[in-house]
């Protein structure tokens, strides 16, 4: 047995669906433990883009179960939309390959009219959020005040939430010039989608614990990144969930002990949506090189992302807060066509070299990067999928970052398609043993 957890070592969108999508064939379960539909995992199949929010990427390979941990924030209509845009494309989505936890929250009408009050109130100190209700659906939670899954399936005890939730949150609404919500029709509503949703749902930390007994493995999809977690991220610009390894147990009524290894996701460069300090950032035309080749734009909003140079710094210490075993580089081959290629490896703060990560904004947005340049490589390693194939110059940049990160990379992204990637074999079966093979 052999759980492996994906999760991205940046501000998000390093390619996880990829990742996940090609590593899904060695497990029977993928499972996500938090967020909600303000992700965006982009997986190319036979040339077609799919964009899952919501539904773990293993839904892609038709002999997977994907699982909705407890950790996440559920809008119903999202999950429905989501399955019938699969159905469209050909994939077959039902109960018995889809299962949402019983106690994951309800994203609920008024969450995302909370979330346009808390970002007006904050005018230029806007976190920029998906605008998805994620935000205020988890302060439910904390508060208190949550509508979980399982109180979707009872009608009456659905209603009395409803309505102690509209009593408190109409107030706010009309302080700031709203209508208040009717509670009936939303009870309406979300009663029939509790029904439509019955089948799907279970107790996941049980159903897991069984499928483990049963030898079967699981592979852990993180959403987000690191930098965005609510603890580790740069607070306040975070999401409002535990993106890192912690939420792996938290959010699916799993044990520390069933997380067997993990994988660090990096894209070459970094990219950030919505506002927060980004000491790489690269406000200038070779930014916008990467963006444009990149095709840096938000899989979720399609807000452009900001771009700026890989950051070690920030790597490394997303690494350590995830015990990250091993990692995968995605999208190298953009950076061919810019005249050089930047890594920072350390940050200069007031006279100091700093080589660890301040997670403090007032920090981070003074720090200076300090940066070692490369030469392009000679030759394009765009699709290539072997090893032998890369350029010397590529490898120099490969072993600097392997060097300064003190981890191994053993995927490489090449291209957008399944296919495009380069696997170092022994380094994928020191982690996932002989289901590796399974792989190639
Ligand atoms: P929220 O998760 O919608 O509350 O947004 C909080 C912050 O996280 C904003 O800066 C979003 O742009 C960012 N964010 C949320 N989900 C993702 C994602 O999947 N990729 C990248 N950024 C994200």
């Amino acid at each position: 047995m052999s759980n492996l957890l994906v999760i991205g070592t940046q501000w998000g969108d390093e390619g996880k669906g990829k990742i996940v999508d090609f590593l899904a064939p060695a497990f029977e379960i993928i499972a996500r433990y938090q967020g909600g539909h303000n992700a965006g995992h982009t997986v190319y199949l036979a040339g077609k883009k799919i964009v899952l929010h919501l539904i773990p990427s293993g839904i892609l390979h038709p002999d997977k179960i994907c699982v909705i941990g407890n950790g996440l924030v559920v809008s119903p209509q999202a999950f429905f939309k989501e399955i019938n845009d699969l159905k469209a494309l050909g994939v077959e989505v039902n109960e018995k390959r889809l299962v949402v936890s019983r106690a994951a929250q309800v994203i609920m009408p008024y969450h995302s009219l909370v979330e346009k009050i808390n970002e007006a109130l904050r005018g230029q100190k806007m976190i920029g959020t998906t605008c998805r209700g994620i935000g205020p659906c988890y302060e439910d939670k904390a508060a208190r005040w949550g509508i979980r899954v399982a109180d979707l399936l009872e009608p009456e005890i659905l209603k009395e939430k409803i309505e102690d939730n509209l009593a408190a949150k109409n107030k706010i609404f009309e302080a700031f010039g709203y209508a208040p919500l009717k509670a009936e029709p939303i009870f309406e509503e979300y009663r029939e989608l509790g029904e439509k949703l019955a089948p799907f749902v279970r107790d996941v930390s049980v159903f897991l614990h069984e499928q483990i007994k049963a030898g079967k493995s699981i592979l852990f999809e993180g959403a987000q990144g690191a930098l965005l977690d609510i603890d580790h991220g740069t607070y306040p610009y975070v999401t409002s969930s535990n993106s890192t390894a912690g939420g792996v147990c938290t959010g699916l009524g799993l044990s520390p002990k069933q997380v067997h290894s993990v994988l660090g996701i990096a894209k070459a460069y970094t990219t950030r949506v919505g506002s927060g300090p980004f000491p790489t950032e690269l406000k200038d035309e070779t930014g916008a090189l990467i963006a444009r080749k990149g095709d840096e734009f938000g899989a979720t909003t399609g807000r452009p992302r900001r771009c700026g140079w890989f950051d070690a710094v920030a790597v490394r210490y997303a690494c350590r807060v995830n015990g990250v075993d091993l990692m995968a580089l995605t999208k190298p081959d953009v950076l061919e066509g810019l005249k050089e290629i930047k890594a920072c490896f350390a940050y200069r703060y007031k006279g100091s070299r700093l080589t660890e990560f301040p997670a403090e904004p007032w920090i981070l947005e003074k720090i200076e990067p300090e940066y070692r340049t490369f030469p392009v490589w000679s030759k394009s390693i765009h699709r290539l999928r072997n090893l032998e194939e890369l350029p010397l110059g590529f490898l120099d940049y490969l072993h600097w970052l392997e060097d300064t990160l003190e981890i191994k990379v053993a995927l490489i992204s090449t291209g957008v398609d399944r296919e495009d990637i380069i696997c170092l074999k022994e380094e994928m079966q020191k982690i996932l043993g002989e289901r590796a093979s399974w792989l190639f």
